[in-house]
């Protein structure tokens, strides 16, 4: 299994500090917001990573992280030109994951406690939370254990479940990517992609234990500070 970050975009939400670095990199609470799903595959057993990041201030992941030789991981980079969604930045990693499957972390999502990664061999798994805001977030309309269909950021939402910033892929995550296109927002969404494994039959939804936040906007990097402070996460 290969690790992926996504790090990209522009990070307008958190200007003037996206000005000088990019937005993976401000800090929550004790660390770059990178480390936090960096540390989160590493737990997961997974040495192989690669970070696609914007072109804005790509050089400082390379300052911050290196090779990843310390870390006692190997790192690679790609670039996204433009920021055209999260599942065109996961199509640069296509090479890099050869064939195996891929565990993907959007860079600014945290959470508390590490999402199972355990058993996966074939199709997808997506974790889900439930929240009280879910028109922010893609929402799963849920059949017991069963994923009836993904809306991303639905006016009336289905649930509560929002689809958190965490997924796993088997490789026929490529194909589908290329089967879709782009979105209103004119952006290629990992919600067509799940939704393409939920016709098949293939995907997996799994809750996230614990708190889950992202930290892309003002109010959701101070809460992610306040969170990562009063849970164990500041310890590590
Ligand atoms: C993205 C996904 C959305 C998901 C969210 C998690 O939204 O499109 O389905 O719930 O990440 O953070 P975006 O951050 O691109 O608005």
């Amino acid at each position: 299994m290969k690790g992926i970050i996504l790090a990209g975009g522009t990070g307008s939400r958190l200007a003037p500090m996206t000005k000088v670095t990019n937005k993976h990199l401000l800090p929550v609470y004790h660390q770059p917001m990178v480390m936090y799903p960096l540390q989160m595959l590493m737990r997961g057993g997974i040495k192989d990573i690669m970070i696609v990041s914007g072109k804005g201030h790509a050089g400082h992941f390379l300052e911050l992280l290196g090779s990843g030789n310390s870390l006692g991981i190997r790192l690679s980079y790609a670039v996204q030109e433009k920021a055209g969604g999260i599942s065109e930045a996961l199509s640069l990693t296509e090479d890099f994951a050869d064939e195996e499957s891929v565990a993907v972390a959007l860079g600014d999502n945290i959470f508390e406690h590490d999402p199972d990664m355990s058993d996966f061999s074939s199709g997808a798994r997506i974790f889900v939370k439930e929240v009280s805001d879910p028109e922010r977030f893609g929402v799963a309309d849920l059949n017991g254990d069963k994923v009836v269909s993904i809306e991303e950021k639905p006016r009336t939402p289905k649930s509560q479940y929002a689809v958190s910033g965490f997924y796993m892929y088997d490789t026929t995550v490529f194909d589908k990517i290329r089967k879709t296109s782009p979105s209103e927002r004119g952006e290629l969404e990992i919600t067509d992609v799940n939704n393409m494994y939920i016709s098949d039959g293939k995907m997996e939804a799994r809750t996230v234990e614990g708190f889950w936040t992202d930290a892309g906007t003002i109010e959701s990097l101070y809460r992610a500070s306040t969170l990562v402070k009063n849970s164990h996460l500041h310890e590590i």
